[in-house]
């Protein structure tokens, strides 16, 4: 059921999250479907409702930078303390590090891995209900498992419904991508995801290249085991209605298909309307086009139609995130 996130609703959540039932919050990214990370019953139970592959891990969230020991191997090494302090300035914020985990985190939470992934959101709901449990909280996004992420509460409903007993509505999701992800385990540290933090700006942070910082993966063993590596699962965001980049050859065999065009600036004056049509911004900005933008995927694969057609757009700053995801949905077709 969808709540208002007042003191009450908050104190309701903080007691079923105690006893070990999932709650759906709202965060500055995407909605999350919330459980407590030091619970191994109760995280199972997020696995179970999004259909996710146990190999896939999950985000743990804290209501503060100090509380990063509730789930990291503490205290860090020098060097990884150093990282830490460098990055301190993001949180509460989208990003979302990797570093070593401590015993209190169940295997269930990290898909075995001895690392965890952290973040402090930057939402006033979920910082407070943060604050009232004396836990962390393992949250992915609150979607079934490979769809569209949730930026509202009646997303999660559409999607998750009578699945989960509360979602909390924090309005609208600010970023509306979900959170960039760093590994610190790496040196120097590489991007796992991009996402609604630049990379641009950890770059500075860190000093180092972009380039250093988006570098691919290292080589791992061939083989199928090296490919369900956790941590490593192609994820695909993916609408269910097929998704074409406007440029590719096959949109103009669309002409009289009903189709979903959604766009980043303003339709051309010689350019027909497609069935439906939709503008992410007026202006071209690339943080409201990325709000925007799995709202507009879910609308539109609600209607039926033939295809979902979308431009490129550049990739830098959120733009980076937004190409991601629409990569991952052309993709998984
Ligand atoms: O913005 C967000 O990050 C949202 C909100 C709810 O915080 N959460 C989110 O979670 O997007 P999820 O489950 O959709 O994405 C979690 C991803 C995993 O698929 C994996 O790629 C990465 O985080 N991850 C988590 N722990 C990891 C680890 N120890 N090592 C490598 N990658 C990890
Ligand atoms: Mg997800």
């Amino acid at each position: 059921m969808i709540r208002p996130a007042d003191s009450q609703s908050l104190e309701e959540a903080a007691e079923r999250l105690r006893r070990g039932e999932l709650v759906a919050i709202p965060t500055e990214t995407v909605y999350g479907l919330a459980a407590d990370a030091w619970n191994s019953t109760a995280v199972g139970k997020i696995f179970e409702v999004k259909g996710r592959p146990p190999t896939n891990p999950l985000i743990v969230h804290v209501a503060s930078v100090e509380r990063f020991e509730w789930a990291a191997a503490w205290p860090p090494s020098d060097e990884l303390a150093e990282l830490l302090d460098r990055l301190a300035p993001c949180w509460p914020g989208p990003l979302t590090v990797v570093v070593p985990r401590n015993a209190r985190i169940p295997d269930v939470v990290t898909a075995g891995l001895d690392t965890v992934g952290l973040r402090v959101p930057a939402h006033p709901v979920a910082l407070e209900l943060l604050r009232r449990c004396e836990f962390p909280l393992a949250a992915p996004s609150a979607n079934p498992s490979n769809y569209v992420s949730p930026t509202t509460a009646r997303h999660v409903a559409d999607e998750l419904g009578d699945r989960v007993a509360m979602i909390l509505d924090g309005g609208p999701c600010r970023a509306g991508v979900e959170s960039t992800i760093l590994s610190l385990v790496e040196r120097p540290p590489r991007l796992l995801r991009a996402g609604a933090l630049a990379v641009e700006e950890l770059a500075e942070r860190l000093e180092v290249s972009v380039e250093t910082l988006v570098r691919p993966a290292p080589a791992r063993p061939a083989g199928p085991a090296a490919q369900l590596a956790p941590g490593q699962l192609p994820e695909h965001y993916a609408p269910r209605t097929p998704l074409f980049f406007a440029d590719e050859p096959v949109v103009a065999t669309l002409a009289d298909r009903r189709v979903g065009r959604i766009r980043f600036e303003r339709r051309g004056a010689n350019e027909p309307a497609a069935t439906e049509e939709r503008l992410l911004s007026e202006q071209g900005d690339l943080s409201e086009a990325a709000r925007r933008l799995f709202a507009a995927l879910r609308e539109l694969d609600r209607l039926n139609l033939d295809a979902i057609v979308v431009d490129r757009c550049v990739e830098t700053g959120l733009g980076r995130a937004v190409m991601d995801r629409l990569r991952r949905a052309r993709r998984s077709r």
